[in-house]
């Protein structure tokens, strides 16, 4: 069988979004896919492990020898200490997956001594499968590199390759952060609402009911979010009125690129500090 049918795979770190992705390895190998799985987590998931073993994955096999793939995902401050126990599980071609935020390929190469790493950034929704993960490669990985990485990261979402590692700042501070921004959204919407009179919860209710509907419609519907809008503003109606508060020379559009701006300066920091 070849990789993309049945992986070796070394998974360090099972929390929220390693877990997200073992969940979506189980449906694979529900799927008639093959798997080889070795889990680093001090509390892996009972319900994962039984899951796992009830599909036919072979979990954690005796020997500790060189995997196809090695996936990281613990947080980016336990990376030096979680590579010491990774490191047994690569050999020359093995290729190095990970997804903490900051961690750039040249760190990854240095301290997992592999020649290929892969770079990628997920986002909150990942955790229900409707995320959005962009990732780089370094410049030796190769067409299959490519296959077994989307084919590894589709349980979160969407997968978006990008070109160049300087981006993964940018795709941070939109993709990344972004839920934070979406969420804080409904937050004022609902505050918005309570001040104009309503109560607190039903303020809460129409507003979190919106965002995420919106979100459904902008998924579901095929068409570009500027579309979306024209279609609920009538020239001189409510809409407009609102829009022409949030369009103007201090409405959102300022707002959110110094917001984005702020979040690519810290990446930026945060890479140095990480290296
Ligand atoms: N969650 C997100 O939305 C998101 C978005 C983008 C990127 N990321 C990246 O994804 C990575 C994981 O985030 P997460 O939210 O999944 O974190 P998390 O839920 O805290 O999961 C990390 C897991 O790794 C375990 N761990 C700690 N040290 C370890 C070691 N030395 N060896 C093996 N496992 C170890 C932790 O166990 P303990 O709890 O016992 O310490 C924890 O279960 C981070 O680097 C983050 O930057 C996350």
């Amino acid at each position: 069988m070849s990789k993309l049918d049945a992986p070796t795979v070394a998974l360090v770190g099972a929390g929220q979004m390693g877990g997200a992705l073992v969940r979506g390895w189980i449906e694979a190998v529900r799927k008639g896919g093959g798997l080889t799985l070795t889990v680093l987590e001090p509390h892996f998931d009972k319900a994962l492990e039984r899951a796992l073993e009830n599909v036919g994955a072979v979990l954690n096999p005796p020997q500790k020898k060189p995997v196809d793939i090695v996936v990281l995902a613990v947080k980016p401050q336990m990376f030096k200490e979680a590579a010491e126990s990774a490191r047994a599980f690569v050999g020359p071609d093995t290729l190095v997956l990970s997804v903490m935020a900051g961690i750039t390929l040249d760190s990854l190469t240095r301290l997992m001594g592999a020649g290929r790493v892969v770079r990628a950034m997920p986002n909150t929704p990942g955790a229900i499968g409707r995320g959005i993960t962009a990732y780089v490669m370094s410049s030796v990985c190769g067409t299959n590199d490519r296959a077994l990485v989307e084919q590894l990261l589709s349980p979160l979402g969407a997968v978006e390759p990008i070109a160049s590692e300087r981006l993964m700042d940018v795709v941070t501070a939109v993709s990344g952060s972004g839920p934070a921004y979406v969420f804080l959204l409904a937050e004022v919407l609902a505050i918005a609402g309570e001040q104009e009179g309503l109560d607190k919860e039903t303020a809460a209710r129409l507003a979190t009911l919106t965002v995420a509907g919106a979100g459904a419609l902008l998924l579901d519907g095929g068409e570009p979010p500027a579309t979306l809008r024209k279609q609920v503003t009538s020239p001189g109606g409510t809409t407009q009125a609102a829009l022409d508060v949030l369009q103007s020379a201090e409405g959102m559009a300022p707002v959110l690129r110094r917001a984005v701006a702020a979040a690519v300066r810290r990446a930026r920091e945060l890479g140095q500090e990480n290296r």
